[in-house]
């Protein structure tokens, strides 16, 4: 059985001492909530620590929303995997379609952090995702297939449970709409047979597949209803109270 993960991915949005008051705020509504599901807030860097404080005692976890693949050098303004070891950061969301977009992250730079990332004992959400225009010319399939075996280069079948995938379709990211259930699901299901392709189906069924774009209150029942969808990344809802419903649906169908 496949524990769920909420994660809110947080962007380029509040300053440290905010989102230390969000999250204390926000802990006090969704910390009963957080028992069968793994509930995972992925905060501007400054902010890691300020929020960590506000969530100690609690069972959600504090992540990062990107890391170079690299130890260490010169490489202005980056923030290593090993930095984020040591602040104890769990988490952290690797290829984000953002990334991809405005900072040129290649498949090959996905790959290279994904394994720096699991040599750090970090869990990388890997997304992947189709724009509209490759949905409307019916490549979906293709780039999901193709994105998820380039990020998964030279990984061992046993390192696949370790990695969770976020789907994220671009189209659906902050524009308020969503892919519907079946979308998700079907999108999802075929990651879920490329990596049973790859790796075998003891992995397939192992690893986490989330869902993002536009996921909120009122469509996280049924997204997260669906077989191969397990939890989601959130964006612009995470930032909001109501976070806590999302948790719940999440939590409804762990
Ligand atoms: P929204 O939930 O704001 O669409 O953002 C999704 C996302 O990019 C999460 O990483």
């Amino acid at each position: 059985m496949r524990k769920k993960i909420i994660a809110g991915n947080w962007k380029m949005n509040f300053t440290p001492a905010r989102a230390a008051e969000f999250a204390n705020s926000l802990v006090n509504t969704i910390d009963d909530a957080a028992d069968n599901v793994e509930v995972v807030l992925c905060v501007p860097y400054v902010a890691i620590d300020h929020v960590q404080y506000e969530l100690d005692g609690t069972d959600i976890k504090v992540g990062a929303q990107n890391m170079h693949a690299e130890d260490k050098g010169e490489f202005t303004g980056e923030i290593s995997g090993e930095m984020l070891a040591a602040m104890c950061v769990p988490y952290v969301i690797i290829g984000h379609s953002e990334r991809r977009k405005y900072y040129n992250e290649s498949d090959t730079d996905v790959n290279k952090k994904a394994h720096k990332a699991l040599e750090m004992y970090i869990t990388p959400i890997v997304c992947v995702g189709e724009t509209l225009e490759q949905r409307k010319n019916g490549e979906v399939d293709n780039v999901l297939t193709q994105q998820t075996h380039l990020a998964l280069v030279n990984f061992k079948t046993e390192d696949i449970p370790k990695i969770v995938i976020a789907y994220e379709p671009i189209w659906a990211i902050g524009t308020g709409e969503t892919a519907t259930p079946e979308q998700a699901q079907a999108a999802c299901k075929k990651i879920r047979s490329v990596i049973k392709h790859e790796f075998g189906e003891d992995a397939a069924e192992a690893i986490r597949i989330l869902y993002g774009g536009s996921v909120n209150p009122s469509n996280a029942n049924e997204l997260f209803a669906q077989p191969d969808i397990d939890g989601g990344l959130v964006g612009g809802a995470s930032q909001k109270l109501s976070f806590a419903e999302v948790v719940k649906a999440g939590q409804a169908n762990a």
